[in-house]
């Protein structure tokens, strides 16, 4: 391999094929084919999970049936649920489902079947078993008891009704069906390229999405619309925003939320997410945090010419619908299943192992020593 082969952190390399998703011209992004912008609008998350699962939109009779697969997968066995009581209650939710990708795989029958078709089907129940982890582990934290999952409600209805115990609002509902339509999927991030250096040594689903929620956790990939919260409360008011955000550029401070690897001219993703944060902070008078953000994000984009990536309005989104900042990072890894799933199942179909090489820049060749010898 030459030298002008290596590129760090695999910037621009081309590292594999995907008919799932692209990043169309790095500006825009579709699933499949279609414009986020439009599955946002117009789809379901239960739809988009069967578009990148199953390779194209479903029927009407092939939704229904998919969602009632998903409504019988989702309550756990009482083993699990025993095992979440027996964690520390201090466990990070993020922690604990990445356990879980890994514990789950103990109660599935076909844990080590590889071929497509049992693929497919656990990774409908990894889908719908994940929402049912991440719901009940945050109420034994918040010591209160799970909540049975309802086959009646939606995903994104009974993922709220699980975790609060209450009927979600329609926009509320919708708020959550979009974030997480817009985290589903997207071609070769950290998280999903993990999934895929597991699975092309030919091992099973379970370890390539415990791996993935590993990489996922970072604060450079997933972790950072956590970050985003905590930097809105540390700026505090929009008073203190101009000054607060100067001089931790000016510290070269990391701002979380901001700059993408591949999205130079914006995420498109973001610029969706933007006006319906905007129209939820009206509704639940958080108008205040939206006037700080805008300023933050203002002078980001001056100064650094970095704009806002998902995690940016989607920080924001979240804590307007009342959710507790612990779940955020959880919340993308409920969506991303769909996505790291359907790349570890492409992988499998057409696998070669993925395994490419290191420059050495070690020491030069060195005479043994024996142990009584070293200094
Ligand atoms: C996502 C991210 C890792 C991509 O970064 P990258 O392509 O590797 O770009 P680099 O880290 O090489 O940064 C390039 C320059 O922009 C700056 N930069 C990038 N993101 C920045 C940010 N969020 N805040 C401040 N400066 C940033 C870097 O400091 C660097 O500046 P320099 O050239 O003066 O040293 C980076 O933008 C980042 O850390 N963002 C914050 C975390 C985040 O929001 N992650 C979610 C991604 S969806």
């Amino acid at each position: 391999m030459s030298e002008a082969a290596y590129h760090p952190g695999l910037e621009g390399v081309i590292a594999g094929e995907t008919a799932i998703s692209t990043i169309a011209g790095g500006s825009g992004l579709r699933y499949r084919g279609y414009a986020i912008e439009d599955l946002a609008r117009e789809a379901s998350f239960e739809e988009v999970a069967y578009l990148l699962l199953h390779g194209s939109l479903p029927t009407a009779a092939a939704l229904q049936d998919f969602c009632q697969r998903l409504a019988a997968a989702a309550p756990l066995q009482d083993e699990i649920i025993n095992f979440m009581r027996s964690v520390p209650r201090d466990t990070s939710i993020m922690d604990f489902l990445r356990t879980a990708a890994s514990a789950l795989a103990h109660f599935d029958a076909e844990a080590d079947d590889t071929s497509g078709e049992a693929q497919v089907r656990k990774a409908e129940r990894l889908m719908a078993q994940f929402p049912t982890v991440l719901a009940a582990q945050h109420r034994l934290q918040q010591g209160h008891e799970p909540i049975e999952p309802d086959p009646q409600k939606s995903f994104a209805a009974n993922l709220l009704w699980m975790l609060r115990g209450e009927q979600p609002s329609p926009q509320l509902e919708r708020c959550m069906d979009v974030s997480l339509t817009l985290y589903a999927e997207h071609e070769f991030n950290a998280s999903t390229f993990t999934g895929r250096v597991i699975t092309s040594t030919l091992s099973d689903l379970h370890s390539s999405i415990a791996g993935a929620i590993g990489a996922l956790k970072g604060p450079l990939h997933g972790g950072a619309n956590e970050r985003v919260m905590e930097v809105l409360e540390e700026v505090g008011t929009v008073e203190n925003a101009e000054s607060w955000i100067r001089t931790a550029l000016a510290e070269k401070r990391r701002i979380m939320g901001f700059g993408h690897r591949v999205y130079k001219e914006g995420d498109p993703r973001a610029r969706f997410l933007k006006p319906l944060c905007q129209e939820l902070s009206v509704e639940t008078g958080h108008e205040a945090i939206e006037a700080m953000a805008e300023v933050i994000e203002r002078i980001v984009v001056e100064e650094k010419g970095l704009p806002p990536n998902l995690d940016w309005p989607s920080a924001r989104l979240y804590h307007y619908m009342g959710l507790d900042v612990s779940i955020y990072t959880p919340l993308f890894v409920v969506s991303r299943v769909t996505g790291w799933a359907s790349h570890v199942i492409e992988q499998m179909d057409n696998n070669r192992l993925i395994r490419p090489r290191s420059r050495y820049v070690g020491p030069d060749p060195q005479p043994w020593v024996p142990v009584t010898a070293r200094r």
